[in-house]
């Protein structure tokens, strides 16, 4: 019997989004399965209190846009898609890591219970399932991911390639619904990609507080994060030649359609990616192609840009060893392991939640 639970959780990106994810999973509950089950959490965000969010955003300085808007479906699909371009080494360094130390960190955690933070398509996962696997010690798996069609389908998929797996689904936003991932056994919870880059210097130290607190002492935490390597290679993973990361960027504004209207023309802007040194960071932007006054009545806003003006839509962090071991260590964390590829373009921190 296939458990769904809905509750009311706060921070899924687009309502429109969550509402259709709801009619879908209705049916999907005819599906009876065993050793699955998904708990959902809904957007329970103030419409009004979104607008202004973006409101906010739009006349500070730099304007901003928030960077959840990406990850709408045709978002998700084009982020998969620059995870095999050329220029993304990222997405394959630490596929590539992953493989040769799985083992190592599966040792040296005892895990018998994966919790993943933003975990997509699972390509990543496999590689330290079949590590637990090996070690005999796998049980569970939890994912968390904002996509509920992505946490079923890879939930259906896991309990069909490993024997006797128990998968449990939590849709939510990894800010958010930390909470909600059961108790278990021991357990290795990962949060892989570099993703935490896109979170800003005020927000890193207490998402990772909310992790060790939601941790058991004794379990532990993997974390992937992308090392500051030469300019020319990181502005490149941002501006294939495909123009993938340039569709990426624009699609923001067709994501935000659900919420704002079709105020913006995705025509009128640029994509721009560059490596901001004092912040080690990669910024993406969208860049005015002309002068325009774009009217907003959503929110009550009528919006002038000049030519070139720019509106930051993502910030991606990158990080020294150092400079994450110190935030594990503000966080509560001891060091385990640290691991990175040859070129030391991608690290992983594996870290515990001490037991005294
Ligand atoms: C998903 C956060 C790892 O910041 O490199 C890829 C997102 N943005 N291309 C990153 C992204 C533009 C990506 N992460």
């Amino acid at each position: 019997m296939e458990a769904t639970r809905y509750s009311a959780g706060s921070t899924i990106p687009l309502l429109s989004t969550t509402l259709s994810v709801i009619f879908s999973s209705r049916c999907a509950f005819m599906l009876k399965q065993s050793n699955i089950s998904i708990d959902v959490h809904l957007d329970n965000r103030d419409p009004d209190a979104v607008r202004e969010e973006i409101r906010a955003g739009l006349l500070s300085t730099p304007r901003t846009l928030p960077t959840r808007y990406f990850y709408d479906e045709r978002g998700s699909e084009l982020f998969e898609q620059i995870c095999e371009s050329p220029e993304y080494y990222q997405t394959r360094t630490e596929h590539e890591l992953l493989k040769t130390v799985a083992d190592d960190v599966v040792a040296r955690t005892g895990a018998d219970e994966l919790v993943e933070l933003g975990s997509g398509a699972a390509t990543k996962t496999r590689v330290v399932l079949d590590a637990m696997a090996r070690a005999q010690r796998l049980r569970f798996y939890v994912p968390l991911d904002v996509s509920e069609g992505i946490v079923r389908r890879v939930a259906q998929e896991l309990v069909e390639e490993y024997e006797g797996l128990q998968v449990h689904g939590v849709v939510g936003d990894f800010l958010a619904h930390l909470g909600h991932i059961p108790q278990g056994g021991r357990r290795l919870v990962m949060f892989l990609g570099g993703t935490i880059g896109n979170l800003g210097p005020e927000a890193v130290p207490a998402f990772l507080s909310t992790v060790f607190d939601e941790m058991d002492r004794g379990d532990s935490f993997l974390l992937g994060v992308q090392l500051i390597t030469d300019v020319a290679r990181l502005e490149a993973a941002y501006n294939d030649s495909a123009g993938l990361s340039a569709a990426f960027n624009k699609n923001m504004l067709y994501a935000l359609q659900p919420v704002i209207g079709p105020a913006f023309d995705p025509e009128a802007f640029d994509h721009v990616a560059r490596f901001n040194h004092a912040e080690h960071r990669i910024e993406m932007y969208l860049r005015s192609v002309r002068r325009q006054v774009i009217p907003i009545p959503e929110l009550e806003l009528t919006l002038p840009l000049e030519e070139g003006e720019e509106i930051l839509t993502e910030i991606s962090t990158k990080y020294t060893r150092h400079h994450v071991e110190v935030l594990l260590a503000r966080a509560g964390f001891s060091p385990v392991a640290w691991y990175s590829d040859p070129h030391d373009l991608h690290g992983l921190a594996l870290a515990q939640k001490p037991f005294g």
